[in-house]
């Protein structure tokens, strides 16, 4: 595929210092102007202060010059005005959001070390673990692999999808149409999802970790220092398949940590055998706690509101 990665996304926020420092505590490094990466490197989320929390940006990388030259001609004929950068980034901001699409062409993502398929769990009637504890009860919290995805609500859900899949070549993993669209620039199942929002907002972004067991130990350790900050988990999404457990950052973004997401790295086999149709019995999980209202509604949705007026 021409895109093949997320290389991360910038946000201003009222306090930048908190959400740094929160970072820093969950084990993300960088500094606001490099951006914050997991344990692995890859994508990095940058930092910078603004009024009210707001997503500026979003960066995806393709493979070479000619996939740059494709996208801004499909971006040009459908109508987008595109900007070019000396270094020769192809960028476009979506008009429904306000925020400024950038890709350039960009190595593939290296990968840390490659996490061993766990041992078996024991089962009813199947014993392959005996007289010793589940190596996952010695988890200890420590940084995400990787920055994996985000979630950015539109006012304009039509155009804004319209723009990433036939402007930028973004692929549709799953969707509801109207509702929400799981979109892919790499074999993730999905690394920018789109939801229906009366403000562009960054509705949640997600970190990658090697399993359950790293999801939980992380996220316990967050909550231990900041027992507000749990939002919904754990549980399953049907979409995607990964397990999750979200928490409040400071900005008041949802920071989910996840593991064994979909990976699509066959776009027939996937759409042929993988992709099936769901409803919206399953739009929130396949399994865990009803979704909170707040995940829908975030508590500073009237701030966002009067933010985004008084930019007009
Ligand atoms: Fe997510």
């Amino acid at each position: 595929m021409s895109l093949h990665r997320l290389l991360g996304f910038d946000v201003s926020v009222p306090d930048p210092d908190a959400l740094a420092t929160w970072y820093g505590a969950l084990g993300l490094e960088g500094t606001p102007n490099d951006g914050y990466a997991g344990g692995d490197g890859g994508g990095r989320v940058g930092l910078d202060e603004g009024p009210f929390r707001r997503l500026v940006s979003i960066h995806v990388g393709a493979d070479d010059d000619r996939d740059l030259e494709a996208i801004a001609r499909r971006l040009a004929d459908g109508g987008a005005a595109v900007e070019r950068t000396d270094e020769g980034t192809v960028a476009v901001v979506d008009p429904a959001t306000s925020v400024r699409m950038r890709v350039s062409a960009a190595e593939p993502e290296r990968r840390g070390p490659a996490v061993p398929a766990p041992e078996e769990a024991n089962r009813p009637g199947t014993t392959v673990r005996a007289n010793r504890r589940a190596p996952g009860t010695e988890a200890v919290a420590r940084a995400p692999r990787r920055l994996g995805h985000l979630v950015l609500g539109t006012p304009d859900l039509a155009a804004t999808r319209s723009l990433l899949v036939d402007g930028l070549g973004f692929k549709v993993s799953d969707e509801i149409d109207g509702i929400i669209s799981f979109l892919r620039c790499s074999t993730d199942h999905h690394n920018v999802a789109l939801v229906s929002s009366p403000v562009p907002l960054l509705q949640h972004y997600s970190w990658e970790c090697d399993d359950l067991d790293h999801v939980g130990a992380t996220a316990t350790s967050v909550l231990r220092r900041d027992p507000d900050g749990h939002v919904w988990g754990i549980g399953r999404h049907f979409a995607g398949s990964n397990f999750y457990w979200y928490l409040r950052d400071p900005s008041g973004a949802f920071l989910e940590l996840y593991s064994d997401l979909d990976q699509i790295t066959d776009d027939e086999a996937w759409e042929r055998d993988g992709r099936t149709e769901f409803g919206l019995d399953r739009i929130a999980n396949a399994w865990g706690p009803e979704i909170p209202l707040e995940f829908i509604e975030p508590a500073d949705l009237a701030d966002l509101q009067a933010g985004w007026a008084a930019r007009a």
